[in-house]
């Protein structure tokens, strides 16, 4: 409560409660009744006299939940960065937010992202905090965060769950990205009850998130490269010493960002933008972070052009040997020398005169690094262009395809569509004996997009028809308007825009119809003839919802080419 509330002396005008809602940890400081309460009530809540005069406050942000179990070592972390920002001379205040667990959370953990970052941003407007911690994990978290924070224009700093331990499945090290294939032995009836159950017990051992550079990681990748968290700190594995250690430096430097009034727009740039989707490239990391690079630019009035994005992926060659694009351990890559290596080796191409997230521009931070799951661009790990952004008549607006991930032979192929119209029909026909379909097929889902899903969920890795499987099928071009897990891997045609649930290509094609996916020339197009396409009625969409935040998100969540924020949370560009 503050006294001017209480008042109703603040109640002149937008601009005075916007103020307001900006104010940050001067109000303890303050000698008249609003200051009085709010050091009276946090010192009620067990802080000292001396303690609510500290300065800065920095506030952290955590998504700690036991709905969340990736996030799960988030809230020991928290007492950690609480360690370094009082060291620093700080006041560090911890509030809980949202959290999102891919494993739980439906329609889609994308569905609530925005969600997420509005309660970051209102959180952080409306304390009386002058700079924020950021403690995230699970996909969508520290994306989320990152968007919040940039629109709420305080200094903040991001620091990850980190990855979690590698566990064992039959003597052999399991990492996360296995599970697909094992769903698709248990689907062609050779995993037995018995492989099922263990598979349960050594899916996840520990804390932390997916231990592959699926978006997680490939999120905190991109965080410590646009300079929102520390240098080196995005592989150091979960419940490591390393990570309590970069805890305590991520209190300490929220203090100095804080006290230097260093926003996030000061940090994040296009340049440091087009940087982390160089790296993303590098590493074969997620497709789903090209939607969240997209969303964080758009809160700072930035944007990423296709055309410049699709030229950075064809002259990045793939760099790093590590899951799933590659056969190596994230562990490994971080013993090689993580992020600042990787940045090292990328010094040719990238813009070293970004900062990183201790202040100094990235030219001072790069080490040489280690070479172990490491190339270089003279002796990369694999050809450039990790990352296809395609284009053509069944997308006008974009999709993607993550080429490290896809079967060579599949690349340049066309074939005959074999329709599924949203999730209910793909999951109640895709086994079925009768569905017409063989290897040179076209599996296309349409109405899981942004507002058809609704929030995109990640089924657009649709699996192999059982039928299939049994003769030894493993890859099929698929193609949708969903998200795909960054762990999941495949000859799968992406974030397709503008989805079907808008109008889009996608609402007209039928079952045999043709359609040609040539990767080389970044094209994916249906084969019908145009004239034809103006005849056939378009597939109807989802049904209008009335109430709450579904018809909120489905009334204003864009497109995926536009990073899927909410149309009113976006700056205008320049
Ligand atoms: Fe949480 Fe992968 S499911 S990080």
């Amino acid at each position: 409560m503050h006294f001017t509330d209480l008042v109703g002396v603040c109640h002149c005008g937008v601009v005075s409660q916007q103020e307001s809602r900006r104010r940050g940890g001067e109000l303890f400081a303050d000698g008249g009744p609003d200051g009085l309460i709010a050091r009276g009530f946090m010192r009620g809540g067990g802080v000292s006299a001396e303690g609510v005069r500290r300065w800065p406050v920095i506030g952290i942000a955590n998504t700690w939940s036991e709905l969340n179990p990736c996030n799960g070592g988030l809230r020991e972390l928290a007492a950690h960065v609480k360690r370094g920002v009082v060291a620093a001379g700080g006041f560090p205040v911890e509030f809980p937010t949202i959290s999102l667990a891919e494993a739980f959370v439906r329609p889609s953990s994308m569905y609530l992202r925005n969600l997420l970052a509005m309660d970051t941003e209102e959180m952080v407007l409306a304390s009386p905090i002058d700079g924020v911690v950021l403690l995230g994990g699970c996909d969508k978290t520290l994306p989320a965060q990152l968007m919040g924070a940039a629109s709420a224009g305080k200094p903040a700093i991001a620091l990850g769950a980190g990855p979690r331990p590698v566990s064992t499945w039959d003597g052999r090290p399991m990492t996360v990205e296995q599970l697909w294939p094992l769903i698709d032995e248990r689907r062609a009836g050779r995993l037995d009850d018995d492989g099922w159950a263990r598979l349960e017990s050594c899916l996840s051992c520990g804390v932390g998130t997916c231990n592959v550079m699926g978006t997680a990681v490939s999120m905190a990748v991109v965080a410590e490269v646009v300079g929102m968290a520390l240098p080196g700190t995005a592989l150091v594995p979960a419940g490591s010493e390393r990570r309590v250690v970069a805890a305590e430096l991520t209190g300490r430097r929220a203090v100095e960002l804080a006290r230097g009034g260093v926003a996030p727009s000061r940090v994040i740039t296009g340049a440091s933008l087009r940087n982390a989707f160089r790296v993303l490239c590098a590493v074969g990391g997620s497709t789903n972070v090209l939607i969240h690079l997209q969303a964080i630019a758009g809160r700072l009035g930035l944007h990423l052009d296709v055309e410049e994005l699709r030229a950075i992926s064809d002259s990045t060659p793939l760099l790093a040997d590590v899951k799933p694009s590659g056969d190596g351990l994230l562990d490994e890559l971080d013993g090689d020398g993580g992020v600042p290596a990787l940045m090292g080796r990328l010094s040719e191409l990238a813009d070293l005169d970004t900062a990183a997230g201790d202040g100094r521009p990235w030219r001072e931070v790069v080490v040489e690094g280690g070479s172990r799951r490491l190339g270089t661009v003279g002796e990369p790990v694999g050809a450039a262009g990790a990352l296809a952004l395609l284009s053509g008549s069944l997308a006008p607006d974009g999709a993607v395809l993550k080429r490290s991930a896809a079967s060579s032979h599949l690349v340049r192929h066309r074939g005959r569509a074999v329709m599924f119209d949203g999730v209910a029909d793909l999951n109640a026909r895709i086994d079925d004996p009768e569905l017409v379909v063989d290897e040179s097929s076209v599996l296309v889902l349409r109405g899981a997009g942004p507002v058809g899903g609704p929030g995109m969920p990640e089924v657009g890795h649709l699996p192999i028809p059982r039928k299939l499987l049994e003769r030894g099928v493993t890859d099929l071009v698929r193609v949708s308007d969903a998200r795909m897990s960054g762990t999941a891997s495949g000859t799968v045609v992406l974030h397709v825009a503008p989805e079907a649930a808008v109008g889009g290509p996608l609402a007209l094609v039928r079952d045999g119809d043709w359609i040609e996916l040539d990767v080389e020339e970044s094209r994916i197009d249906l084969l019908v003839d145009p004239v034809e396409l103006a005849g056939r009625v378009p597939w109807p969409g989802p049904v209008t919802v009335a109430r709450g935040f579904e018809r909120l998100y489905r009334e204003h969540v864009m497109q995926a080419d536009q990073g899927c924020d909410f149309d009113f949370l976006v700056v205008e560009r320049g």
